[in-house]
């Protein structure tokens, strides 16, 4: 199907009649020829990649001030086959929030991010459009033994990362974002705003985990907070190749899903320039997160990971919220970083995800280490983030989200570059690297997270998506729970009118 310059003319006055009878658009509207297009537009991109003069630019950014503004939207998108992108902290890996290869345009809920924390109850509602630092920093502002298990990066936007499942440095002990949601305010596609109660437990399921987009507009969700103690300790230990390097990595494999569900423990594996000589080595650093203090932290690594050689002089002792800052890796002072609501230097970036059952041997690390030396591996990184504790008791069906028990790790794969030019080689290095993986990571299906968008693992068919297309990827991310979210999309949403290239696909769906 194709939309005419007519098709987007109608929907701007569409817009504009609506308007008569509801609230005046003209201050939430950008096209082209307003001089904020382009601010508005790039103030939430977090991809270099999506962001040249080739890619396809919205018609319209519409930029909502309150959820009434919203319906006539989608009414006038439906009335004129406007296919609708919606953003909320624009951080989709593959740009699906704000590019298209078909017209579209953007509902962009940047103004739509109040945050209200009740500390007696240990709830917060969060507009989908505030971003994760800004809730850390709201729920510190009222409690220091108050938390949430969301990702580390404080710019990630609520509405696409609970969405889509969602974690940070405190999986271990309270899972994913979309286990600790407990209700939710959606529109649906007839425009009616639905709660948990009247959307039901089955389009509940479906939006804790089962990606954005696919289902409706998720305007704000009802967060469980978690307990945090008042001291939580940090570390950090670097150690290069020459360093044993490969062994503790090798060890930590066989250990970090088992360790006390208080502790985790990552790594990140990088090139570095050595500061003795210069030379090019691999540095693994151990990157921990205690939900306690250093004095029960010391005996339980004495216990569990010797290898590592843990020292008290290594560990420091700060409040939750200031974590956040460490985990980042940004300076730990000032909270109120975390409400800077974009990030300094945008990358051009490609990231993949893998899931590790089985400890990875030596000479297989050894071979990842080969690749890091390779020139497009100056900022590439891999991460290791350790599943068990509360990952492995929660059933692979309580949410769409399915990487539970048997999982040892995730494997994060980035590759950042700075030239537009460069691109391929740098997507080439990444492709090359997760084909070396493929026989020592998940099988049957190699399982991927949704929330680390991927396109090279399947893509909707254009025009006519199948459920045989649509579960190549949709297998990858949800298992089988990929069979009920389709079930859920046929009831809620059958002409598919959210839609993207990984969406869920209603069953006989016409596009
Ligand atoms: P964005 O607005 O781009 O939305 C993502 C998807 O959800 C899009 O398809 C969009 O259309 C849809 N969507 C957005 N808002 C919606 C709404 N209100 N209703 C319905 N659909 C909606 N993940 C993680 O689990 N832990 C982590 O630590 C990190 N860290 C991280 C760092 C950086 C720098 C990046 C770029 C990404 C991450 N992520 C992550 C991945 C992140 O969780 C993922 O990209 C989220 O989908 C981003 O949500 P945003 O709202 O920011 O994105």
């Amino acid at each position: 199907w194709t939309i005419s310059s007519h098709g987007h003319d109608d929907f701007l006055q569409c817009l504009s009649l609506q308007s008569k009878d509801h609230t005046s658009f003209s201050n939430i509207f950008y096209t082209p020829e307003n001089s904020s297009y382009s601010s508005i537009l790039n103030f939430s991109i977090q991809n270099l990649r999506f962001a040249t003069e080739t890619t396809p630019k919205p018609l319209v950014i519409i930029t909502p001030v309150n959820e009434s503004q919203i319906q006539p939207v989608i009414y006038c998108a439906k009335e004129n086959g406007m296919q609708i992108r919606i953003r909320s902290g624009g951080h989709d890996l593959e740009g699906l929030s704000y590019t298209s290869e078909e017209p579209f345009f953007i509902l962009d809920l940047v103004n739509l991010r109040d945050i209200n924390v009740d500390v007696d109850k240990k709830t917060a509602w969060i507009q989908a459009g505030a971003r994760l630092g800004e809730l850390y920093y709201r729920i510190a502002e009222k409690s220091r033994t108050l938390g949430f298990p969301a990702g580390v990066c404080p710019t990630v936007g609520a509405g696409g990362h609970i969405s889509g499942g969602g974690y940070g440095a405190l999986i271990r002990k309270y899972g994913l974002a979309a286990d600790n949601v407990i209700d939710a305010r959606i529109i649906d596609v007839n425009g009616r705003i639905l709660d948990r109660k009247s959307m039901g437990e089955d389009l509940f399921w479906a939006i804790r985990g089962g990606g954005g987009t696919s289902f409706g507009i998720v305007l704000a969700w009802k967060l469980q907070l978690v307990d945090v103690p008042e001291k939580v300790t940090v570390f950090t230990i670097a150690r290069t190749v020459e360093q044993n390097a490969t062994n503790i990595v090798h060890r930590w494999q066989y250990i970090a899903h088992k360790f006390d569900e208080d502790l985790a423990v990552r790594v990140y594996i990088r090139r570095v320039n050595s500061s003795q000589d210069g030379k090019r080595s691999i540095q693994a650093s151990f990157q921990s997160l205690f939900l306690g203090s250093v004095d029960r932290l010391l005996p339980l690594m004495q216990q569990s990971f010797p290898e590592l050689g843990l020292q008290r002089e290594d560990c420091t002792e700060m409040s939750w919220i200031e974590s956040t800052l460490y985990i980042y890796e940004l300076p730990v002072g000032p909270l109120d970083v975390l409400l800077n609501r974009t990030q300094a230097n945008i990358p051009y970036l490609k990231v993949k995800a893998d899931y590790v059952q089985k400890p990875i041997s030596k000479n297989v690390l050894e071979g990842i280490w080969k690749r890091f030396f390779e020139e497009e591996a100056e900022k590439a990184e891999l991460v290791f983030i350790p599943y068990g504790g509360r990952m492995d008791e929660i059933s692979e069906s309580a949410i769409p989200f399915p990487h539970r028990a048997g999982n040892l790790y995730k494997i994060n794969y980035s590759v950042y570059w700075d030239e537009e030019e460069a691109s391929e080689r740098y997507l080439s290095w990444i492709r090359r690297l997760y084909s070396y993986m493929a026989p020592y990571v998940s099988k049957f299906p190699r399982s991927a997270y949704v929330n680390y968008r991927d396109l090279d693992i399947g893509v909707n068919n254009k025009g006519n998506t199948s459920y045989a297309q649509a579960s190549i990827w949709g297998l990858k991310y949800f298992k089988i729970n990929f069979n009920k979210l389709v079930h859920v999309k046929t009831k809620v949403d059958p002409s598919n009118f959210f839609r993207n290239e990984q969406s869920i696909p209603p069953l006989y769906s016409r596009w």
